[in-house]
């Protein structure tokens, strides 16, 4: 039977972070060590200005003030880590390949057979190894391999324990999960490590949420619930078109079927887009995995759900630029938000990059605000895109950091991230300051139309 006193966590990022801050508040006795090869990451996260943290997310300052130096601890010193700890968590990032074979598709696995191959040079005791990053089905298994070829004898274990956190609401959801999933090999020694990991969850999570299966039901079902997530946005999105050209609202469409118990009321908000770390990239991985064994029709229908994705995007930008007589040349168009969701500052696969990169196109002035992402990563991720020069994309697209210098003079405000702020405002105010017309673009639909158009607003909200 497995004790465990010593963690390790490799990877001090959105999902690293805050999981192991939790296990640490939760488990006292249990010395966490969370490292990066990012130095600048871990001196944010030993910041003694809990305000520095390197993510944002509500909560998360309180769980690591408490748990910080006692039992929880951040450090570049990788080799060190690995050595003392008995349980090893995997936290890398594992983002679409940008090259080669799966090119676009395919997850890249580089990151974390760079660790595998750390942990197999340095480990000389037995370890557990735990994958939290979301992988393809059947990484276990490369993991096993390179670990079990170090030839210097230590025992190892491989475990699956997908993270279902939703940025925004990280602490929430790790406090209070809906389930722990944990997979490992049904053998003696796999089962003994299963048990180790459900003790630390234990500690406050109940039994009955936490479910122990296979290696390969764990992987998948990760791919799966964020396809599923994905799939419920999409479907919405595609029928707020319809509702656009019918007269029906998506909102009293949404709230008609949520109520069915089978269906659900949750994920039926329309968007502009889903973003997010995960959804595309777990999708793809999906639709690779499934083209890899030659299940077209399978890859094909889950497809669909990115190429919806992308649909909605493209067409909210579209419905900007008709709008504004089909042509923004030089007109200053503000943006309310940028990250992918409200409540955090992550910003990866936002929907208002792709908006922005159109607009960007048809020559318009970008002027962004938003609450908790600065300029240089908004132009980090435009210029990722690599549609145009650097220095166009500095020149085009700035950010402020007062939302009503955003809409001064601007033609049209477009609203990319539900923050609640954004409904606050006084809108009195922001349509004095504007040009006439005054469009509002709601690619949310959290503000309140009928009081915008009684200012003398024209409104466009997504599905209306
Ligand atoms: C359906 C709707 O449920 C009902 O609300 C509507 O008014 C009429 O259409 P029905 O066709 O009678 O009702 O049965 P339903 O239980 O929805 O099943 C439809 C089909 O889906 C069946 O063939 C069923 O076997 C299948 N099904 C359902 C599955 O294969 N898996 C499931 O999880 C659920
Ligand atoms: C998701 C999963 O929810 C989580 O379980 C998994 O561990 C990681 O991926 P996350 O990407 O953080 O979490 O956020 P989520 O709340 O799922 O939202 C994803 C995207 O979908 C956001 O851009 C959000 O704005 C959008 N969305 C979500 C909608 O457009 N409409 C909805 O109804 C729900
Ligand atoms: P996620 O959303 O999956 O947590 P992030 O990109 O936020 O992804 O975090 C992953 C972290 O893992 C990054 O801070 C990165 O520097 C770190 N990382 C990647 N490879 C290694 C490695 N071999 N050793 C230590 N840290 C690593």
């Amino acid at each position: 039977m497995h004790n465990i006193k010593n963690i390790c966590c490799i990877g001090a990022g959105y999902v690293g972070g805050p999981t192991m801050a939790v296990i640490a508040q939760k488990n006292p006795d249990i010395k966490v060590t969370v490292v990066d090869i990012n130095e600048a990451r871990i001196a944010a996260w030993n910041d003694a200005d809990l305000d520095k943290l390197p993510i944002y997310e509500p909560g998360l300052d309180k769980v690591v003030a408490e748990a910080r130096n006692r039992n929880l601890f951040f450090s570049t010193a990788v080799d060190e880590a690995i050595e003392a700890a008995d349980m090893v968590f995997i936290s890398v990032n594992t983002p679409t390949k940008t090259y080669g074979k799966g090119k676009g598709m395919a997850a890249d696995l580089k990151y974390i057979e760079l660790c595998a191959r750390q942990i197999a040079r340095v480990a000389k005791t037995d370890k557990i190894i735990v994958e939290k990053s979301t992988l393809p089905v059947r990484t276990a298994q490369a993991i096993k391999s390179i670990l079990h070829n170090t030839g210097n004898g230590v025992k190892f274990q491989i475990l699956s324990n997908p993270e279902f956190l939703a940025e925004g609401t990280a602490v929430q959801d790790l406090m209070a999960p809906d389930r722990v999933l944990i997979g490992g090999e049904q053998t003696e020694d796999g089962l003994n490590a299963i048990q180790a990991l459900v003790d630390i969850y234990a500690t406050w999570v109940p039994n009955e949420n936490i479910l122990t299966t296979n290696l390969w039901s764990s992987e998948l079902s990760k791919l799966t619930a964020n396809a599923f997530l994905a799939q419920r946005v999409s479907s919405i999105n595609a029928l707020s078109e319809l509702c656009e050209v019918t007269g029906a609202d998506v909102n009293e469409v949404a709230i008609a079927i949520g109520k069915d118990s089978r269906i659900g009321p949750k994920f039926l908000k329309a968007s502009v887009g889903f973003g997010g770390s995960c959804f595309q990239k777990d999708i793809l991985n999906l639709v690779y995995i499934a083209k890899s064994y030659g299940l077209n029709e399978v890859a094909d229908y889950w497809e669909q759900v990115i190429i919806m994705n992308d649909y909605q995007k493209r067409r909210f930008a579209a419905k900007i630029i008709q709008t504004l007589y089909n042509t923004i040349s030089g007109k200053k168009i503000a943006f309310l938000g940028w990250a992918f969701k409200k409540d955090t500052n992550d910003t990866r696969e936002s929907a208002a990059i792709y908006v922005a990169d159109q607009l960007l196109e048809e020559q318009a002035n970008i002027v962004v605000y938003d609450p908790k992402v600065n300029a240089h990563q908004m132009q980090s991720d435009l210029n990722y895109l690599n549609t145009r020069s650097e220095e166009d994309n500095n020149q085009y697209l700035t950010t402020v950091s007062n939302p009503h210098q955003a809409c001064k003079d601007s033609h049209a405000i477009a609203v990319l991230t539900e923050w609640d702020e954004f409904k606050t405002y006084d809108w009195q105010r922001i349509y004095e300051e504007m040009q006439k017309p005054a469009f509002v673009f709601d690619g949310r639909g959290i503000l309140d139309k009928e009081k915008l158009e009684t200012i003398g607003f024209q409104v466009y909200v997504i599905g209306k």
